[in-house]
């Protein structure tokens, strides 16, 4: 999920590799390393946990003598981030090194195969499985290190992009990809390798962007060559990179909160990736199946978290509930953790965090394992506290969000939750296999459908315009909508601080409706769901008071157009989805309406993105 780098050619090749994982920085990462091929042939790996610069340190005074080379910065999602787990890894006769983005999903499986053959692992990585699996089978098929990938990369299931160096055969580089990005840069005599443009964005602007599952083919002196995993040869579409050094941080958005949402289309497809299968009619989390017992024999579930996690949690008591018929409670962890709370073994407590690092949220689970209640963390940031401190989980997945308002960790957080539902309905029976793959089915065209929701883009620019100097806001929704509503406006309060008020939209009537007057805009989530009909009339009770109203509808909708002053337009989905579209328009709005108050979106004052004191 981070950033590859490769170079092939005669400049220093260590200062082309370093500088083009400072270049990948932006991306966000926990460890880095590079391998470099000596001109005997011999392959030399240098790796770090932490910044580029600790790599660079470790690197000082180290012959780095090399033609080719090949680095990555990684963001742990299989194993700790460690020396150890850092990339690029070895295959056992060192013949090898590869370095990969992504997950490779059937890890275990391909694991436990090559280890009945004898291969040794030596890192808790899904990667070094790849490249032991590539080896094996080259070193037994007798084959080129090419035909060895094109078969290991069949029997992979996930995502990844990977960049191999061959002691063997010095001057080739061999990359690949599948739903992970990957550019060659083609020079003069040389070749260079990124995951976007930027690392060799000053040498050359001659780039082909590799294909799912295609292999390029870089060897000195030799035109590059792309072949697909049946050795068949794909045309080579040279294209202009379109990037500039000025752009290059953040990948060419101007925020990393604008990028981290444009992200979520990918980021969503990861989250889902290898978990809701058979064509939507099945989901396999492996925390809630290696656990399902405690699922299913639990009296209730507890869920605790902060901020927006703590929205997404509101979701998931009510995607648990609805699918599950479990009963759930949920707690901002701050007060559950003095609350002097009842909780006995027969609980479950979800515990979630983004950064897994809140402080709050570890004392919140502390507590419940001390009354011996199952504790299951949904987070993102692997080897964080909170996944080690808790029994079993999920990650959500999403890449490291940088932002410190988080948008594509709700929707990670909130797809999971999703998932948890699902899975543990399976398992209970209180949804039959048709009920899930309804909503199964959706749930894999979601990123494809939020992609659509996000040209909403230009049209939610414009409307920011109109409401950057209101001193107030109101977020309404009911139903899934209510905790869409909560989270637009500590999104709203956050980054433009504006001070935005989230409420189900019938208490509305019992005081916060007192404040309605044309100075406040109120912003109602009114997807078409089964309460549809009672926010219509919501609707008409701020209309009436002369309030300037900003509806999310679902594409189609006529009545609310009527009365609201502006619609945004969301596709449809099942009900339980819904959070999953309307809660885009949301994040674009309060973005773009504090970038018109020249507010510094991506550090708001006096936020911190890991909250670790209570
Ligand atoms: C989100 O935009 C906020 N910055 C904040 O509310 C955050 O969600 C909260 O601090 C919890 O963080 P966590 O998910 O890392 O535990
Ligand atoms: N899954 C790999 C790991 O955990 C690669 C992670 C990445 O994309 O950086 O090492």
């Amino acid at each position: 999920m981070c950033g590859i780098v490769g170079y092939l050619g005669d400049r220093n090749v260590y200062e082309v590799l370093i500088n083009g994982l400072k270049r990948l920085e932006y991306r966000g990462y926990d460890s880095a390393g590079l391998a470099l091929v000596a001109p005997g042939g011999e392959i030399k790996i240098y790796k770090s946990k932490g910044k580029v610069s600790n790599l660079e340190a470790y690197c000082s005074g180290k012959d780095l003598t090399s033609r080719v080379g090949i680095a990555h910065t990684r963001w742990a999602t299989h194993g700790e981030p460690s020396d150890c787990n850092a990339h690029p890894h070895y295959s056992e006769d060192g013949n090898l090194a590869l370095v990969h983005n992504g997950t490779i999903e059937n890890y275990q499986l391909l694991k436990e195969a090559l280890q009945q053959h004898g291969c040794k692992f030596h890192t808790e990585t899904d990667t070094e499985v790849l490249v032991q699996l590539v080896e094996h089978i080259r070193v037994t098929n007798n084959c080129t290190t090419l035909e060895a990938l094109q078969a290991a990369l069949k029997q992979v299931i996930g995502a990844f992009a990977v960049a191999v160096v061959e002691k063997n055969n010095p001057d080739m580089v061999l990359a690949a990809r599948r739903s992970s990005p990957l550019v060659i840069g083609i020079g003069d005599g040389e070749y260079f390798l990124g995951s976007d443009g930027t690392p060799f964005v000053e040498y050359t602007s001659k780039v082909v962007y590799v294909k799912d599952d295609e292999i390029a083919v870089m060897e000195r002196n030799k035109p590059l060559k792309l072949v697909n995993l049946d050795n068949v040869e794909k045309k080579i579409d040279v294209k202009k990179l379109q990037l500039s050094i000025a752009q290059l941080e953040k990948g060419g958005y101007p925020h990393f909160m604008l990028k981290e949402i444009f992200e979520q289309p990918i980021t969503m497809r990861d989250c889902i990736r290898g978990r809701v299968v058979e064509g939507g009619s099945r989901v396999i989390l492996n925390g809630v199946m290696d656990n399902k017992d405690k699922f299913l024999n639990c009296n209730r579930i507890i869920i605790v978290a902060c901020g927006t996690s703590w929205h997404a949690a509101l979701l998931g008591k009510q995607l648990i509930q609805d699918m599950c018929r479990i009963p759930v409670e949920v707690e901002y962890a701050s007060e559950f953790r003095y609350s002097h709370p009842v909780i006995t073994d027969r609980d479950v407590v979800i515990a979630v965090s983004q950064s897994g690092e809140t402080a709050d949220t570890l004392a919140a689970i502390q507590i419940a394992r001390s009354k011996g209640a199952f504790v299951y963390g949904v987070s993102n940031v692997v080897g964080a506290s909170i996944p080690r401190e808790t029994d079993s989980g999920t990650y959500i997945h999403v890449g490291p969000e940088i932002g410190v308002a988080s948008t594509k960790a709700f929707t990670g957080q909130v797809l999971v939750f999703t998932m948890i539902a699902l899975s543990v309905a399976q398992y209970k029976g209180t949804l039959t296999t048709e009920q899930v793959k309804a909503v199964g089915e959706y749930l894999m065209r979601i990123p494809q459908l939020v992609k659509e929701t996000l040209k909403l883009n230009d049209k939610i620019r414009n409307l920011s315009l109109i409401y950057t100097y209101a001193r107030n806001f109101l977020y309404l929704g009911r139903g899934y909508s209510y905790p869409v509503a909560l989270e637009g406006a500590l999104k709203l309060k956050e980054i433009s601080y504006i001070h935005a008020e989230g409420y189900p939209a019938a208490e509305m009537k019992h005081g916060p409706i007192a404040l309605i007057d044309s100075e406040m805009p109120t912003v109602i989530v009114a997807p078409k769901d089964h309460l549809y009909e009672k926010i219509v009339s919501n609707v008409q009770q701020v209309k009436s008071r002369g309030g300037s109203i900003i509806a999310i509808v679902t594409k189609g909708d006529t009545t609310i157009r009527e009365l609201a002053d502006h619609v945004l337009e969301v596709p449809s989905v099942p009900e339980c989805l819904t959070p999953l579209i309307t809660s885009i328009p949301l994040q674009l709005l309060s973005y773009y309406i504090a970038i018109n108050k020249g507010k510094d979106v991506d550090m708001p004052r006096n936020l911190a993105k890991s909250v670790t004191v209570e």
